[in-house]
């Protein structure tokens, strides 16, 4: 029997060639902490954060979970308001109006979806633009979309950032990406134009999807289709960042996390690839507590915080 070689570079490599959002996620939250520790001690000041959950999605109630702790962890205040499902508007944005005069609140992120008893939009208009640390104000989306400073949404941030931790610049690199979402999509389009990308915006009506991604440098997959993007759309050597994340079926009754990426054949080709989960949605808080302290700095007129 020939023994099998262990090939040390090998599996660096491959280890290397996956976007490891777990260890990007926790040296962005240290960085964080570090500046947050420093306006405290210099200022006095204590960044804070709300999150409001209306009623009791299992998964949101994961994700408000994770944001309260990592918001501690990382020194700031956080304040949690969870509402029954079956809410009136008017006391929900009563809350909301709350939050907005409250000096010890510097950012409001609304968890969504939100109950269809209650119209989203105009639960996010009514956050002041100021604490909008999902960037979702039509103030911080067009600011965004103008190319002006603006508060942006979490997701497509730590998907800058991931890439960013592949390819020092994005500049003149193809992308493309497939979603629209107003939580993804669509600010992730503009934040890629920022970083001075080419790139292709692609939905679920878009047609040759396939040849639209092989000539992609950078792909982003944001549709909620699991495993949508397959091996042979993928140009060789390319950076395919995963923002999917949907429970389905699994081996032996159990249940498994897949994204929007066929992993295996995809990793076979792919030069980076993030992986579901621990890619992005690590990113995802991490970029929440950045865009809280920033919201603070900005609130009480300090330098923009050095992360
Ligand atoms: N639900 C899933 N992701 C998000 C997010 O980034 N912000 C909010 N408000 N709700 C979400």
């Amino acid at each position: 029997m020939t023994a099998r070689i262990i090939d040390g570079k090998i599996i660096a490599a491959e280890l290397r060639a996956r976007v490891a959002g777990i260890i990007i996620a926790a040296e962005l939250r240290a960085r964080v902490a570090g500046e947050v520790a420093r306006v405290v001690r210099e200022h006095g000041i204590t960044p804070g954060l709300a999150v409001v959950l209306v009623g009791s999605d299992p998964a949101s109630e994961i994700y408000v979970r994770s944001k309260h702790k990592q918001t501690q962890a990382a020194g700031m205040a956080s304040f949690e308001h969870v509402l029954p499902a079956d809410v009136a508007q008017n006391d929900l944005l009563a809350l909301i109006a709350k939050l907005n005069h409250d000096p010890a609140v510097h950012g409001i992120l609304v968890q969504l979806p939100l109950p269809k008893s209650v119209d989203t939009e105009t639960i996010i208009n009514a956050i002041d633009p100021a604490k909008d640390v999902d960037g979702l104000h039509p103030n911080n989306a067009g600011r965004l979309a103008g190319g002006f400073a603006a508060l942006s949404p979490c997701t497509p941030l730590g998907c800058i950032i991931l890439t960013k931790s592949v390819h020092a610049s994005l500049q003149g690199m193809n992308a493309i990406v497939i979603g629209r979402s107003n939580l993804v999509g669509r600010p992730l389009v503009q934040l890629l134009l920022n970083e001075n990308a080419t790139v292709t915006i692609a939905h679920s009506r878009s047609r040759e999807l396939a040849q639209l991604c092989a000539r992609a440098d950078l792909v982003y997959a944001a549709v909620g289709k699991p495993e949508m993007v397959r091996g042979d759309w993928i140009k060789p050597g390319a950076t395919v960042i995963d923002v999917g994340i949907t429970r389905l079926p699994g081996a032996d009754g159990k249940t498994r996390l897949a994204g929007d990426v066929a992993f295996q054949e995809v990793s076979n080709v792919a030069g980076a690839i993030t992986p579901v989960p621990g890619g992005v949605g690590q990113m995802t808080v991490a970029c929440l507590l950045v865009n809280t302290l920033r919201a603070a700095c900005a609130i009480h007129g300090l330098a923009k915080p050095g992360v």
